[in-house]
This record gives structure tokens, C-alpha cells and sequence, in this order.
């Protein structure tokens, strides 16, 4: 570690927290009427979020694909830094959170801009096209990230992102009496990931850990 690095405490976190994009009025509501719903508070955080549109603009990415809709959070947030003819591909395998998502897109700013597609990522990524996507965001079934990741190398076009969430696995990735399917899932994912030289990447300590990657 340089000497220049700040090891990050709950206060720093919190600090950088406060001064990420604002969520807005739209998506906080989206939060609560999901809980009323009962779909669990699962989304992206708010700073994860924005450090996203960052990524997306900066990449100027059109196309993206995301495994997991869940409410729409963050296939909402990710299309809000599209252009104006970009489109989000979200994958949901729930029909419950399939239907609160889609209601909530329809009454979004972004209503035209995302798709959901209803059923197991495994079964949709097949069909979408090779080279089709700028970016992809894996948030879903842990236990198959490593097959999500082969057809995310297909489908996004070379140089394109990759983010993959989830990276700290729930806060337990450390924790070497956790042996749970989706933390040991998570721990040979992030070691795939690193070594892997098709994609280069690094996992950015925002939300749960994210990693945020390019295709070579
Ligand atoms: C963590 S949530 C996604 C959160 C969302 N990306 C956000 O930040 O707003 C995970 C979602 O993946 C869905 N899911 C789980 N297994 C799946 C699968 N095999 N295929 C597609 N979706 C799946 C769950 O139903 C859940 O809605």
C-alpha cells in the first residue's frame, strides 16, 4: 500500500457517501413502495449508482445488459446516463419483481429506454447478440457469475465494462467460517476475475464492492 493511501473507515465511507449524485425523489420512492411490496432492499447503493453513470458516460456506452432487475433501481439509474437512443436489457427471473419493475419503468423518466426480459440469465443471455452491448452488469444468482461472465465476453464488444456486484460478498468475503454457497461463489469469481486475461479490472470498495472491468 502507498504511503499516501486512507485506509477507509464508516465515517470516510459516509463522507463520500454524502457527496455522491443524489438518488432523486423518483428512485427513493421506488425503494419504499418496494418494500411495501415485499421485495427485499437489495438494490445498488445511491454512490454505487453514480460512480456507475459516471463509468457509463464516460464511456459513452448505448447498449447495456444487466442480470438481476429486481425494482428497476439500477436499470433505471444506468439508462438515466444513456443518450437519448440508448437502451437497458434487464433480466429478471422473478415474475413478481419482473412486474413491480416494469410498472415502474413505464412511469420513469426512461420509459422507452429499458426492456425487461423475463426468465433465468442463463437462459436469456444466449439470445442476445454477439458484440451487442457496451457494458454489462452481472447482479444476480452469485453461484453462476463464472457462466454470466462467458456470455458477457461474448455479448459486449471489445473494450466495453463489465461491473460485477456483489464483490465483498455480503460483507463475508473475509470470513473464512462462512462457507455458503454464494460467499465461496463470490471468492472463486473475484480470483477468476483477476487472473483472467480477457478482462482487466479492479474492484472499487463503493456499496458491497463492485467490479468494474473492461473487455480486452
Ligand atoms: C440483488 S437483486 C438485483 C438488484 C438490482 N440490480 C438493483 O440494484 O436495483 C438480484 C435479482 O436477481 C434476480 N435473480 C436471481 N436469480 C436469477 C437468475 N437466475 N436469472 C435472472 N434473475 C435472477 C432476483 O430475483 C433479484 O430480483
Amino acid at each position: 500500500m502507498s504511503q499516501t493511501s486512507t485506509r477507509l473507515s464508516e465515517a470516510h465511507y459516509g463522507y463520500i457517501a454524502a457527496r455522491a449524485r443524489a438518488e432523486g425523489a423518483f428512485l427513493s420512492e421506488l425503494k419504499k413502495e418496494a418494500s411495501r411490496a415485499g421485495i427485499p432492499s437489495i438494490a445498488i447503493s445511491p454512490e454505487q449508482a453514480a460512480f456507475m453513470g459516471v463509468l457509463l458516460r464516460s464511456a459513452g456506452a448505448k447498449d447495456v445488459v444487466e442480470v438481476g432487475t429486481l425494482a428497476g433501481y439500477s436499470a433505471i439509474s444506468m439508462a438515466r446516463a444513456l443518450p437519448t437512443d440508448g437502451h437497458v436489457r434487464t433480466i429478471e427471473f422473478s415474475a413478481t419483481h419482473a412486474d413491480f419493475a416494469e410498472a415502474q419503468i413505464a412511469r420513469s423518466d426512461v420509459a422507452g429506454k429499458i426492456t425487461v426480459h423475463r426468465g433465468a440469465g442463463l437462459d436469456v443471455l444466449p439470445t442476445f447478440e454477439a458484440e451487442s452491448a457496451d457494458a454489462a452488469f452481472l447482479d444476480a444468482d452469485k453461484v453462476n457469475y463464472t457462466h454470466y461472465l462467458e456470455h458477457c465476453l461474448r455479448i459486449v464488444r471489445p473494450g466495453g465494462l463489465i461491473m460485477v456486484d456483489n464483490a465483498m460478498a455480503f460483507g463475508h468475503l473475509l470470513d473464512e467460517e462462512n462457507q455458503t454457497e454464494s460467499v465461496v461463489a463470490i471468492r472463486a469469481f473475484n480470483d477468476q476475475m483477476a487472473a483472467d486475461p480477457r478482462v482487466e479490472g479492479v474492484i472499487v470498495p463503493l456499496g458491497d464492492g463492485f467490479w468494474v472491468a473492461t473487455k480486452v
